[in-house]
């Protein structure tokens, strides 16, 4: 099957003040049709200049080298005009701090409405109600929430808002920047747990960023590993986990609060039998 998403040697470059900096080098990795991809990686490691340059967001910089694939045509060789049918429609991106993206000056209900209207999807007035509160349905909010204005939503509330506008065209890629590190634990699953369901539904693959590999295991099919740069690992989340190849992979296992926790665990048993016993 053709890949939705082939990335080939990319390489990125930043125009900074004391020079240009290369913050995504030779990254290649392909996804299938409705396959979840993980992106891990420390901070600056250049997760979200990968994802910024297939959605032809990057500021400041470029893509100096490589291709970018999207259903096997090159999205840099798209004219602007078909390219912002693009968006949303083919490819969407659920950016870093989305919630923060919503115009806190318009109610929800219009701001998906105008996503529409942009892309030339034609309702009548009812119509357009019952598509926007039945897309706001399938990730987990009331209809009626296209009434309300941004800050009356919770940050969990509107993280799922940023969802259904990602899917409201039905995109065969769905590109997700750390769509819940903004969220208490308990809400991100829940939130994880909907663009997991509405991503299934939809059949699109996903590339989900994220810092939390515990978090990531659970959602991703295959999982890649960023450092300064550089796509140092890949694989499927199995084999990634079972024999970590780069010392950064190992690191970031090993530092998961889960790791030891059978250990930590047989411990507290035990302390608490001495404590009995003594
Ligand atoms: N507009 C810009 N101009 C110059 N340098 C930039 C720009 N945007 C990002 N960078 C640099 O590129 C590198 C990669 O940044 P990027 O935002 O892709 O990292 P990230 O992996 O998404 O990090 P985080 O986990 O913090 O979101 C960083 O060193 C960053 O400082
Ligand atoms: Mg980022």
């Amino acid at each position: 099957m053709n890949p939705v998403l082939d990335i080939r040697n990319l390489t990125i470059e930043y125009d900074t003040p004391t020079g240009v900096f290369t913050a995504v080098r030779n990254v290649s990795f392909s996804l299938a049709p409705g396959e979840r991809f993980g992106l891990v990686g420390e901070s600056g490691s250049g997760k979200s200049t990968t994802i910024l340059a297939l959605m032809r967001m990057l500021r400041g910089g470029r893509v100096a080298s490589g291709d970018l694939l999207l259903n096997g045509r090159d999205v840099s060789a798209i004219p602007e005009r078909e390219f912002r049918t693009v968006r949303f429609a083919q490819m969407s991106l659920v950016p870093q701090g989305a919630m923060s993206s919503l115009n806190p000056v318009l109610r929800i209900g219009r701001q998906i409405g105008d996503l529409f209207d942009d892309h030339g999807v034609r309702h009548g007035r009812d119509e357009r109600r019952r598509a926007i509160g039945s897309l706001l349905q399938r990730v987990g909010l009331p209809p009626e929430a296209q009434d309300r204005f941004p800050h009356e939503l919770s940050g969990g509330m509107k993280q799922r808002v940023c969802i259904a506008m990602s899917i409201a065209l039905g995109p065969s890629l769905i590109l997700a920047d750390e769509p819940t590190s903004a969220l208490d634990v308990m809400v991100q699953k829940q939130v994880l747990a909907t663009l997991g369901r509405v991503q299934k539904d939809l059949g699109a693959a996903i590339v989900l960023i994220g810092h939390d590999m515990a978090l990531m295991a659970h959602f991703v099919d295959r999982i890649g590993v960023m450092y300064r740069g550089e796509l140092v690992e890949m694989g499927p989340v199995r084999e990634v986990f079972a024999s970590p190849k780069h010392d950064y992979t190992r690191m970031l296992i090993e530092s998961l609060p889960s790791f030891d926790a059978p250990r930590a665990l047989r411990r507290a048993a035990q302390g608490a039998t001495f404590a009995r016993g003594g």
